[in-house]
Parts: structure tokens; sequence; C-alpha cells
């Protein structure tokens, strides 16, 4: 007898099939139902609907030494201006070709080389700068031009009109992290481009971290912003912070003595789709492995070591960048005391609800 399912396949293709060969009745119902721009889920589910996260990204780092000396260069090759932005991609290897670190974040590093200006743009990505090298270039964002040093972190929000400008003697170089892979997957970008190289400054720099960042607001402040006003967090400011952290004995187990970078206004993160954190590990720190969601970009800052991450093993200094992809498990031990900044699209899931944490992974 014939099972119930042939008899049906035979009956809905109305002409005699073979009775026997379950499967090539099938093949032939998929090509006939493709022609249609249709496909049966049932082939796809496991794959679509994955019983835990699957990425196609790798752990990856990239050794400040060879990339500066590429960086610089580039300085060679083209000027700021014909760039729009000097930009070398952080690619992560297993995902060249799409100008992105992790499935949700693009990463590059930036060069602007003595007196050259970067136009100014305004893009709906949003963009995290983490300064490495160099000293007294700046970033004019919403009319407020900060001047940057080695461990800031600058941020201009979906649609700030920014430019850079370096009037110093030294090339300054940073980290660019921005959301428009995933801005892109939402096919959602706009950017605008304006006649004028600069934009008009009309607040000193540091004006937005001392009205918003001292523990006051400026009167007539807004009730709700969902990115932070602050346009430079400066690693002065927030670097002695850790250090208290450290002494108080606020010491997690997997991240060390670690702050979060906030909007003032609301306490959330710094931007609604990528957040940045900065943590300070012992002498001896040996951390325990732990996996979340959200992919993260990491830098560091001072001191040196190695972060575990499944079976690959890291080996980390200063002004190294290197990739932690979703749900790996992954510990750090620094050799000495050191300091990681790290950058994740945590924000974005948790907006959506779908971020997760595994504090004890095995
Ligand atoms: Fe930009």
């Amino acid at each position: 007898m014939p099972s119930a399912t042939t008899k049906r396949a035979v009956k809905t293709n109305g002409k005699p099939g073979p009775k026997h060969n379950i499967d090539a009745v099938r093949e032939a119902y998929y090509e006939r139902i493709s022609k249609f721009d249709m496909a049966p889920l049932w082939k796809v589910m496991k794959d679509v609907v994955t019983k835990e996260p699957v990425t196609r990204c790798v752990p990856a780092i990239w050794h400040y030494d060879d990339v500066k000396a590429l960086v610089l260069e580039s300085g060679g090759l083209i000027s700021a201006e014909e760039a729009q932005r000097r930009v070398l991609i952080l690619e992560n290897p297993a995902l060249r070709g799409e100008s992105r670190a992790t499935n949700t974040l693009f990463a590059g590093i930036q060069m602007i080389l003595p007196g050259e200006i970067a136009p100014a743009h305004r893009h709906v990505s949003s963009a995290i700068r983490f300064v490495l090298d160099g000293e007294g270039a700046y970033t004019a964002v919403e009319g407020e031009k900060a001047f940057m040093s080695p461990g800031d972190f600058v941020i201009t929000a979906n649609w700030a009109p920014h430019d850079h400008g370096n009037p110093s003697k030294k090339p300054m170089l940073w980290l660019d992290v921005l959301d428009f892979p995933a801005v892109n997957f939402f096919e959602a970008s706009f950017a605008a481009y304006f006649g004028d190289k600069m934009q008009n400054t009309t607040r000193q720099d540091g004006d937005s971290l001392a009205f918003y960042g001292s523990g006051v607001l400026p009167d007539g402040a807004p009730v709700q912003l969902n990115r932070s006003p602050v346009i430079n967090y400066t690693y002065a400011r927030t670097r002695p912070v850790v250090d208290r952290l450290k002494k108080a004995g606020d010491i997690d187990k997997s991240h060390g003595a670690r702050v979060r970078y906030a909007n003032p206004i609301n306490g959330g993160p710094v931007l609604p789709t990528m957040g940045a954190c900065l943590a300070l590990f012992p002498k001896g720190f040996k951390g325990e492995k732990y996996r979340a969601t959200d992919g993260t970009i990491f830098v560091c800052t001072e001191g040196g070591g190695v972060t575990k991450v499944e079976d690959k093993v890291l080996e980390w200094g200063p002004n190294d960048v290197f990739v932690v992809p979703p749900w790996k498990r992954y510990s750090h031990h620094p050799h000495k005391e050191s300091v990681l900044f790290s950058i994740s699209d945590r924000p974005a899931q948790e907006a959506l609800g779908i971020w997760r944490e595994d504090k004890n992974p095995s």
C-alpha cells in the first residue's frame, strides 16, 4: 500500500507518480513550487531557527605594529579630502569583502595627517571613535569641536554632522566603529555631504562633557534622548574611575573592574545601536569564562595579555584590536595590570529583547 503522503502527492500531481519513491515525488514538487518563488520550510527549519546562535565571524586580532605601518603608508597614496575618510577596514577573516568586523559592526583605522581636513558629512549610521595615537586633532560634532587624545571615546550619533581636522604636527590614528552593517541589514541608510568642508562650531572643546557629564544637566535639557549628548568621553576622566573600582574591590570575575559609558539623560547606552565599556584587570587576574549574544570589539589601551576564545588564543598589547564573536566562550588573562576598551551591539539586541548572556558556560 502506498503511504498517505504518496497518495496525496500523486493525487495533487494529477497523474500517476512513482508510488515507491517518495523522495523523487518530493523533489519534483519542490522544483514545481520553486517556479512560483516558494520553498518548503521543513527542509531549512533547523538552519533558520537554530537551537543556539550561529555566527559566521571568527575570533581575530590586528596587531598595532602592523596596522600603524600600513595605515601610515596610505598617507602617501591618498589625501583625507580625496578619500573623504582615509580608513583601512579591519575585515573579519571569515567575512572578507563585506566591510565588517562582526556581523553588525564595521571597524576601521582612520588616519588624519597634520594640516588635513576630513570634510563635513552626516549619515544614519552612528560612529564610535576610539583614539589610538596622536594628540591635538579634533572631531567637530553638532557644533562642538572636540580635541582628541589617546583613550578618548568620541561619538557621532545618527545624522549628526561631523568633520575631522588635524592642526597638530603629528598624524592621528583612531579606531572607527560604525553600525552600518546593521543599518544596511534594514536597508535604511542615508548620507549627506555638505558644500563647506568644516561646520561652524559654536561650542568649546569639552562643553558637552561639562554640561551633561558632571552630575548636573543644563536647564531645559531633554527628558528623553536615545543617544548621549556627550561628544567626547575623555580617558583622563574615565581611567581613574576604573582604578577606583579596583581599589573598592568591585571586580567582576569575567570582566574585571568595568564601567559602561552611559547616556546621562537616561542612564542607558551611549547610542541605541552600540555600547562601550572600559575595564581594568588587576595584575594576576584570571578571568572566568563568559559568553553573550553580542559580538564584541576590544582594544587594549594599557598592559598586555591573552584572551582565550574557545580554543583560540589572542595575544594582545597596547592598541591591538581584537574580535570575540557572538556566543563564543571567552576569558581574559592579562600578563600584568591591563585596560581593555570594548564596543558591541548589545544595546540594539537589548532593545529588541534578544540579548542573552551565559555567566557560567561549561
Ligand atoms: Fe562619517
